[in-house]
């Protein structure tokens, strides 16, 4: 079996961040969340869909009480193309989150467009405090400043995929995080990365050999 955790996977793409890796750093994610908030119990407010899969491993990793609400947003373009940041709400908050200690979950922040625009608009309802943790922080391609207070990984400016971030819906179960090195031969074979869905081989318990 190839080397599914490491390494080049193919010339397409190779492996950014493996399973192992992402599940520590958010376990340290979690268990710096829950020493800061310590006696509180946050709202974790997540933005559909990139997201949920680092909420849901996320907040598994914080022994607090807390709660978690969604939003879906629309930045009028495709992930791949410059958004410019306006956004528009297609499904609000299910809570009310004034007064609320609010923490603002996300994927991948890259220009930072869209998270600034939401941010606005959560604060305008008057949280208690609100801040941002994010997983992957494409530092060098932000244009509006965003103040992440917990960021998981530095993103190199790379379009990646997997642990919940898709191209074109697609690839959002992969278990590592892939960084996709020749986008034009990925676009023109979109199916190019099938093989590295699926874990590392698991032993099978029942066998005896
Ligand atoms: P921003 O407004 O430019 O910061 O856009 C951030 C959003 O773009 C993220 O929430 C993702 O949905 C999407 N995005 C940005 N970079 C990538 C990538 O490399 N892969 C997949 N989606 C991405
Ligand atoms: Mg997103």
């Amino acid at each position: 079996m190839p080397s599914y955790n490491s390494g080049p996977v193919s010339d397409i793409a190779t492996v950014l961040f493996a399973e192992e890796e992402i599940r520590r750093r958010v376990e340290e994610l979690g268990a710096g969340i829950a020493r800061d908030y310590a006696g509180r119990s946050p709202v974790l407010v997540s933005v559909l869909k990139g997201a949920a899969v680092f909420l849901a491993d996320l907040t598994r990793a914080i022994d607090l009480p807390l709660r978690v609400d969604f939003m879906s947003i629309s930045s009028y373009g495709s992930a791949s193309e410059e958004s410019g940041g306006v956004v528009r709400i297609l499904k609000d908050l299910d809570q009310d989150i004034g007064g609320q200690d609010v923490i603002v979950v996300e994927d991948i922040i890259d220009t930072g467009l869209t998270l600034s625009y939401l941010m606005a608009t959560l604060r305008s309802r008057h949280p208690a405090s609100l801040e941002v943790c994010a997983l992957l922080d494409k530092s060098v391609r932000r244009i509006a400043p965003v103040d992440i207070r917990y960021r998981g990984f530095d993103c190199p400016d790379r379009f990646v995929v997997g642990y919940g971030l898709d191209h074109e819906e697609r690839y959002r179960n992969l278990r590592l995080i892939l960084a996709v090195e020749d986008l034009p031969a990925f676009q023109a074979d979109p199916d190019a990365l099938v093989t590295y869905l699926g874990g590392p081989a698991v032993p099978d318990p029942t066998s005896t050999s």
